[in-house]
């Protein structure tokens, strides 16, 4: 039987290779290729600083560790995502204020933005959900407005453009993913870009345990001192090849990504009980990470079914997010809309 499976890497020789020939080198880590990857990544995104990371959870980390954060301050998080982007703030010992969803997007409603401000909030943390921009003009003024620092996830948007601009690039960070289901893979690792040029070279000695030297920056070898607490968040040079060889082929799993989308929402588009999101249309450029669909009431109690049914037949889906997530910390049974995620 002939299977889709949803969010399958594509690895192939030039990857395996580039890997093997790291393996064959004297460094693994803190080396060449990492800054190499930081380069490339910059050049795709047009962007004036990146910065390799261990995940995305750890950009986030990075963000608010390098605002420094704790217990009283707040920041605004959008319920609609992964349990990392909230936990990112909490591990500062700061509180997520939650926000709820655009039905038709799955991107944090904006219209209630400014109600969930208080004295307390220190940043606007948004996330490009499955790949849709959020407006980020309309972000960018509420920031300048309160003073506030903006934190884009960027996890599922490599390839997202708002009035093209690549995502990452309107907040004061943007934080990405290169999990194995994502647009592109290391395995584990995440790049942060920045248009501060402050951020980036402080986020940069925060991530390797604050030292003031890189290996390749020291007189004498060892020699270092520390300037800044700081955490070990680097990416390897095995991941950081691998980043390198996947960002060449990353236009094409671009171009391969809209077409299944397409082909699968033309499909899917007469079927009366599916509604699907909201994708690219004028200023906004989805990465089109996954087609997106809500249940109607009808359909809603069979969702697991329905996934079943598809996955007896081959075909791979994915649930984004099980719960919202303050649903998973109060531990509440998730009531909202019920979202299936066709790859
Ligand atoms: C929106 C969002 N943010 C953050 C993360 C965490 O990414 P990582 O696994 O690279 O830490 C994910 C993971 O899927 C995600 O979907």
């Amino acid at each position: 039987m002939r299977t889709i499976p949803f969010g399958k890497p594509i690895i192939g020789d030039e990857e395996k290779n580039a890997v093997l020939e790291v393996l064959n080198g004297p460094i693994l880590v803190h080396g060449p290729k990492a800054k190499e990857f930081e380069a490339a990544f910059a050049a795709f995104t047009h962007a004036p600083h990146a910065v390799s990371v261990s995940s995305c959870t750890a950009a986030l980390h990075l963000g608010y560790f390098f605002l420094g954060l704790g217990p009283g301050d707040e920041v605004i998080v959008p319920a609609q995502t992964h349990t990392a982007t909230a936990h990112a703030v909490e591990l500062c010992g700061a509180k997520p204020v939650f926000v709820d969803a655009e039905r038709m997007t799955g991107n944090i409603d904006l219209d209630q933005l400014e109600d969930a401000l208080n004295e307390r909030t220190r940043a606007i943390s948004v996330v490009h959900f499955l790949g849709m921009p959020v407006n980020m003009e309309k972000v960018m003024a509420v920031a300048k407005k309160h003073d506030l620092f903006v934190v884009e996830d960027c996890a599922l948007a490599i390839g997202s453009y708002f009035k093209g601009v690549h995502a990452g690039l309107h907040g004061d960070m943007g934080c990405f993913s290169f999990y194995p289901v994502k647009h592109m893979t290391t395995a584990e690792g995440g790049m942060i870009l920045t248009r501060h040029e402050h951020v980036a070279t402080k986020i940069t000695r925060q991530k390797a345990f604050g030292v003031d030297r890189h290996m390749g920056e020291r007189s004498v070898p060892g020699v270092y001192d520390v300037t800044m607490l700081g955490f070990n968040y680097r990416i390897n040079e095995m991941e950081a090849v691998l980043g390198l060889e996947q960002l060449k082929r990353i236009p094409n799993f671009l171009q391969k990504r809209r077409q299944n989308y397409e082909i699968l929402s033309n499909s899917l588009r007469e079927i009366a009980e599916l509604e699907q999101l909201q994708s690219s249309h004028g200023d906004y450029q989805s990465s089109y990470y996954c087609l997106s669909v809500l249940l109607n009431e009808h359909l809603t109690p069979k969702r697991f079914e329905i996934v079943n049914a598809l996955k007896q037949r081959g075909v791979g889906t994915s649930v984004y997010y099980p719960q919202a997530v303050p649903h998973f910390m109060g531990n509440h049974i998730h009531q909202g809309p019920i979202l299936l995620h066709v790859a």
